[in-house]
């Protein structure tokens, strides 16, 4: 969920409007809007996407200026207008992100006092707790500082008060949050790029922190109640440009976008003079002290993950350990201190790998983070942090994010296995060669567009479709079927394609496509052979490959798209392409909503 508010000087829904558009990436299950009109609260909500309150809040405009706003991506009660936020009694209304764990609990105690609730929301114990306290006399103030310590869990949370004309409250447990300064406008949001139409100039809250804004300013206590001050930065404005361009959609104009933010990211990970690669900061511990290295991620990032494990053991010699981080987190691994936890986060936010990050700090291990907002909370809590740099990602599906973090991981990969000693500088400097020719292997890979938008018709029909690949192509293969289920909502799986025998083969008929994600390398004839399989068994097969390949597999197949010769280890980043293309164009087809899918969220804050 986006949450934001605003002390402002005129009327301020068209502002809270613009930020919930910047935090849709978050949810969009449902958005809502509170303001005080004349002194007393009043609300606007609406089922689904923000448009639907645009409508509402042009058949009744709120005049109002101060207010907070929420978007929301659903976890207790149903997207349905009821639960949205804010969420009020007659004292306040409140917007949340996260989750009050032990809002049962509060609930029945609530109860026990007489009061009635209208919803099925955490939230709305949070409302009721603070309006509970106030009726007991405590001010707003006392009365946000007396519930905070009772609330378990990882959220944050905005207030506003009927009567109060010049006071927010804003809390950060768990949850980012952070405060905008304008000319006589104060804002509060889920991130900076929400607030950056308004104010480049923001605080991020700590950790427990909670604040008191008027229009003069913000206030920020400690956990403890104690008055501390937080330092103001600079946030550069450019970087927070987001529009489609000439594309129909985000996802589209960030599939385009790669080929160049692809080479940006290149060029701050290598020394084209000396063929090699210079991390743009050093790190604090030296790969040539770990023994093996665990790496956690969710979604496509954990793909980018597992093609890295496959760099870091063949190029650094160096064993890896990868998991999902909601497992992870909870699994009680063992992890050596002084030992190394990769993470690998577009957003930088998302709950279960910051969580891992956490619980590999407690086992004293140093924490790298691959992360693309650098702002972001994983940016601030790793030991150190690698940025990639394929700037805003609107899209819901992550493409440009998931090319740059391969970038990345390829880089990192080679720079370790330089300081371990099995990597000679002309074997370094012929792989620097590979990876900077990617951006214009990207660049051609794209050119497949034509041929992957007719080819997207035949998968539109299928209600299955399988994806195979051996070696890094087996991670993309996984990554390739995610793609499409996430904005197709056709059911795919990927699968390891020496794994097919032992199961998936049993799908096989005429009516499913078989993906093959194949480049030439050195286990190709193997993923032949499957091919083979599957062709025996009345399959149809789409190849993702290279002309050579394609030449010696002789298969009959229903599609082939032919992506430029490349040396085998840069080819996930270049097979990301036709991945992306083939599953968007399939939902664009199939009338879809690519950037904002069903039930998906860009930033899942939540466990
Ligand atoms: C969500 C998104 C995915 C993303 C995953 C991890 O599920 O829909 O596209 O890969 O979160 O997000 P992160 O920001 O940590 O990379």
């Amino acid at each position: 969920c986006g949450i934001v508010g605003i002390v402002g000087r005129d009327a301020v829904a068209g502002q809270v409007i613009e930020a919930l558009r910047r935090l849709e990436y978050r949810g969009y299950d449902s958005a809502g809007i509170a303001t005080l009109e004349h002194g007393r609260l009043e609300r606007r909500r609406a089922e689904g996407k923000l448009a639907n309150l645009q409508l509402k809040l042009i058949q009744a405009p709120l005049a109002g200026a101060i207010g907070i706003g929420h978007t929301r991506w659903a976890t207790h009660g149903k997207p349905n207008e009821t639960n949205a936020h804010p969420h009020a009694t007659d004292r306040l209304a409140v917007v949340h992100n996260g989750i009050i764990e032990n809002f049962r609990e509060l609930k029945r105690e609530l109860q026990a006092h007489g009061i009635a609730f209208e919803t099925e929301t955490d939230t709305e114990v949070v409302a009721q707790a603070v309006s509970h306290a106030m009726a007991q006399g405590l001010g707003p103030v006392e009365a946000v500082a007396a519930t905070l310590p009772k609330l378990r869990g990882a959220f944050a949370l905005g207030f506003l008060f009927a009567g109060r004309d010049d006071l927010l409250i804003g809390a950060r447990h768990g949850a980012p949050l952070a405060i905008g300064y304008g000319e006589g406008e104060t804002y509060l949001g889920s991130d900076a790029l929400a607030l950056a139409p308004f104010t480049d100039e923001i605080t991020y809250l700590e950790e427990g922190d909670w604040a008191i804004l008027t229009r003069e300013g913000a206030e920020i206590r400690d956990v403890a109640g104690r008055p501390v001050e937080r330092p103001r930065q600079k946030i550069a404005a450019q970087a927070y440009r987001i529009d489609k361009g000439n594309h129909r959609h985000f996802m589209a104009k960030e599939i385009h976008e790669q080929p160049e933010v692809v080479g940006r990211t290149l060029a701050h990970y290598v020394n084209l003079a000396e063929g090699r690669v210079a991390l743009p900061e050093p790190l604090p511990f030296s790969f040539a002290d770990l023994t093996r290295i665990s790496i956690t991620a969710c979604g496509t990032a954990y793909y980018a993950g597992l093609v890295a494990k496959y760099w870091f053991e063949r190029i650094a010699r160096l064993p890896v350990e990868i998991d999902v981080a909601s497992e992870a987190r909870y699994r009680e691994a063992p992890l050596e201190a002084g030992g190394l936890t990769l993470v690998i986060s577009q957003s930088g936010e998302t709950a279960d790998t910051l969580a891992s990050l956490r619980y590999a700090k407690g086992q004293g291990q140093h924490t790298l983070g691959v992360v693309n907002v650098p702002t972001s909370t994983i940016a601030r809590e790793a030991s150190a942090v690698l940025p990639t740099l394929a700037g805003p990602e609107i899209g819901v599906a992550s493409t440009k994010a998931f090319s740059c973090q391969l970038t990345v991981l390829l880089c990192l990969a080679l720079h370790a296995g330089r300081e371990r000693g099995v990597l000679t500088a002309a074997e370094e400097r012929r792989l620097v060669d590979a990876l900077i020719t990617v951006p214009g292997l990207m660049a051609e890979a794209v050119k497949q567009e034509g041929e992957i938008e007719g080819l997207a018709r035949e998968i539109a029909k299928a209600r299955d479709v399988l994806y195979l690949g051996r070696g890094t192509a087996y991670p993309m293969a996984l990554e390739g079927a995610l793609k499409l289920k996430e904005i197709s909502y056709i059911h795919a799986e990927g699968y390891a394609a020496g794994e097919l025998k032992h199961g998936p083969i049993a799908l096989i008929d005429e009516s499913v496509p078989v993906i093959v994600i194949a480049p030439h390398d050195a286990i190709f004839e193997k993923t032949v052979s499957n091919m083979q399989e599957v062709a025996a068994r009345g399959g149809r097969i789409i190849l993702v490959g290279d002309a050579k390949g394609a030449a010696e597999a002789g298969l009959d197949t229903l599609a082939t798209l032919t992506m430029p010769d490349l040396d085998p280890v840069v080819a996930p980043i270049v097979y990301a392409v036709p991945i992306q293309l083939i599953a968007y164009h399939t939902a664009v087809f199939m009338g879809k909503d690519v950037d904002q899918p069903r039930n998906l969220a860009k930033s899942v804050t939540v466990e």
